[in-house]
């Protein structure tokens, strides 16, 4: 066994039912699963537990068990450690990054903020652990907005790193947060073009963003939310089509849950690639989970001082978000 690579490399036994096992595992080692909508829909259907970020770093707080195996990416994994220093957190595939993290690295973030010497520091979770231990609150997708608003008027923020959910954050609540120039490669590839040709086709479809989009994809959605709020609204809405502007693992759940609908991934600009898989999410398979759990690696591991720091951000976001 290795896992000098960022997952264990080990032959997986020939003729095993891959599901039964991992599910045979989990309980044997007191560990639980959780996924992220962003993974692939087999890995969703094996997890205890399937979220949007923040769903998952709340349960990850009052989780009781030994072992998290979280379906997602690296930040992730690295918030559930942090909030639950004690335990052994696992991602199947430490590789599992995030362009968007990765567009702020913690040096350079450091001399932004301390160019910024009165304002307050606000990061989103799709940060490292070392950005966020320079934050005095984060926020994910799904309570940024309010997050922000519980700020008086005239406080003066940095925003980091989504340049996009910073700009409607600041078109929805009239501020002028300061922004990092961060995207994600995934969210950058849709298009106002390619929706509006879709739809003519689907003329009746909402259209559910993610704010992670750029300004002319949200200008066109009839809802903008976190994955959990794109989720909710899909189930609740008297409408049968959908056109979706987000990864599309979402729509496993969104099929799932609404065998009656139609969701319609929309296309990336450019139509020859599948941008809008995140290719970090699909690192995570089914046999690296199974290995993830037979050998209790790949953990993650967060620098102590750098935990100490972090998690009180954390702390106030889940206090902020009851
Ligand atoms: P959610 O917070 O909506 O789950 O989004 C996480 C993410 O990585 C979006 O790209
Ligand atoms: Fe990061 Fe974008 Fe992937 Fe979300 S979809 S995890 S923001 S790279």
């Amino acid at each position: 066994m290795n896992v000098e690579k960022g997952y264990v490399e080990a032959a997986i036994p020939e003729g095993i039912d891959l599901k039964a096992e991992i599910k045979r595992l989990k309980e044997e080692k007191g560990a639980v699963i959780m996924a992220h909508y962003y993974q692939q829909g087999e890995i969703q259907d094996l997890a205890d537990y399937v979220g949007d970020s923040l769903a998952l770093a709340q349960i990850a707080a009052g989780i009781d068990a030994k072992i998290i195996v979280l379906c997602g990416v690296h930040f992730m994994g690295e918030t559930a450690k942090i909030l639950c220093p004690d335990k052994k957190v696992i991602v199947p595939d430490l590789n599992a990054g995030c362009s968007l993290a990765d567009s702020c690295p913690a040096d350079e973030f450091e001399a932004f903020v301390k160019a910024h010497p009165d304002h307050t520091v606000i990061s989103y979770v799709n940060t490292s652990a070392a950005v966020k231990a320079l934050t005095d609150i984060v926020v994910t997708s799904g309570n940024a907005r309010k997050i922000v608003e519980t700020f008086p008027k005239d406080e003066k923020i940095i925003f980091g790193p989504d340049r996009n959910l910073g700009n409607y954050i600041n078109s929805e609540t009239g501020r002028e947060m300061v922004l990092w120039d961060g995207a994600c490669h995934v969210h950058e590839q849709f298009s106002l073009e390619k929706i509006l040709e879709l739809k003519k086709q689907w003329p009746g479809a909402e259209v559910l963003v993610h704010p992670e989009c750029p300004r002319p994809v949200r200008m066109v959605a009839d809802v903008i939310g976190s994955t959990a709020v794109l989720l909710k609204h899909a189930q609740e809405s008297p409408v049968k089509e959908f056109i979706v502007a987000t990864e599309s693992g979402i729509l496993h759940q969104m099929r799932l849950s609404c065998p009656d609908k139609t969701f319609i991934p929309a296309p990336p600009k450019d139509s020859t690639c599948a941008c809008n898989d995140c290719s970090f999410m699909k690192l995570n398979t089914l046999e690296k989970l199974y290995n993830a759990l037979r050998y209790e690696e790949p953990e993650v591991h967060v620098d102590p001082e750098i935990m100490e720091r972090a998690r009180r951000p954390i702390v106030a976001m889940l206090e902020k978000s009851v």
